[in-house]
């Protein structure tokens, strides 16, 4: 089968079809999801909580990132396989452009990922004119936790949800290929999807997005503390690839997320 290209997700959000995206940090986990049907593969910076054993993904460096998605492409042969940019690594155009080069040039990432709305726009201008392509990231932003203050769902307020959709139109006109929208209210989420060309990737944004991602630890049930979006796929007795065949069944046919893993 040939690989799953920025074209191939373009097509699928025109068609209806729903983008499946999961994490995986190694080649074994990563040949498990290639195989079950999996279009995108993340390598995310979670991998800070979930291998690493960090409270936030603040700790996480290019190295790592470098380390493990130069795994996950030794065996992922259909999947787009995304590198995460971690926290500092894209304080500027010209320091993004070297780490992404990293990501592809030295660990075969097909696309990089980083948090941002406004802030970003001119940096992922500069990567998508050197033709790295880009998903961008809004909602819940994991990296900035510390200013935050917590992890919690984000454009409830007025003036938040319209600066997010503002920022979605401006990261697409300055050239990303995707967005991922975490921890969105469903009526939100739904309204980005239907202003934008590109896919949006739901993550607690609801089922109106283009696609889903979670976590692969937290839908195998081995996160500490899964959150209230995730569903663990294991259940009773499936297998890990019984698991993500599972999950890739129920993104295609709508019925993950439910209502209870959504914000409203
Ligand atoms: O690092 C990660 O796994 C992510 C997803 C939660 C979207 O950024
Ligand atoms: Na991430």
């Amino acid at each position: 089968e040939p690989r799953v290209t920025v074209t191939t997700l373009r097509k699928m959000k025109c068609e209806g079809e729903k983008i499946v995206m999961l994490t995986a940090y190694d080649a074994s986990f990563a040949k498990v999801l290639d195989t079950q049907g999996v279009e995108v593969i993340l390598v995310g910076d979670s991998l800070g909580m979930v291998i690493q054993g960090h409270e936030t993904t603040v700790p996480v460096t290019m190295d790592d990132m470098v380390y493990h998605t130069r795994a996950v492409t030794k065996t992922s042969q259909r999947a787009l396989v995304i590198g995460d940019l971690p926290f500092m690594s894209y304080t500027s155009p010209e320091l993004a452009l070297r780490n992404s080069a990293r990501l592809m040039q030295e660990s075969g990432a097909h696309m990089v990922k980083l948090e941002g709305g406004a802030p970003q726009v001119a940096t992922v201008r500069q990567l998508a004119h050197h033709g790295v392509p880009v998903c961008a990231h809004l909602g819940l932003q994991p990296q900035s936790v510390h200013k935050l203050g917590g992890y919690r769902v984000q454009g409830r307020d007025e003036a938040v949800a319209k600066q997010m959709l503002d920022d979605a139109i401006a990261l697409q006109e300055a050239g990303a290929d995707m967005l991922v929208l975490e921890c969105v209210p469903v009526a939100l989420a739904a309204q980005i999807t239907q202003a934008l060309e590109i896919p949006t990737i739901g993550i607690g944004a609801g089922r109106d997005c283009d696609g889903q991602v979670l976590v692969l630890h937290d839908m195998l049930g081995i996160s500490p503390r899964a959150p209230k979006f995730s569903q663990d796929f294991i259940g009773a007795g499936a297998t890990i690839p019984q698991a993500v065949a599972a999950y890739v069944q129920a993104v295609k046919a709508g019925t993950f997320p439910a209502d209870q893993h959504c914000f409203f």
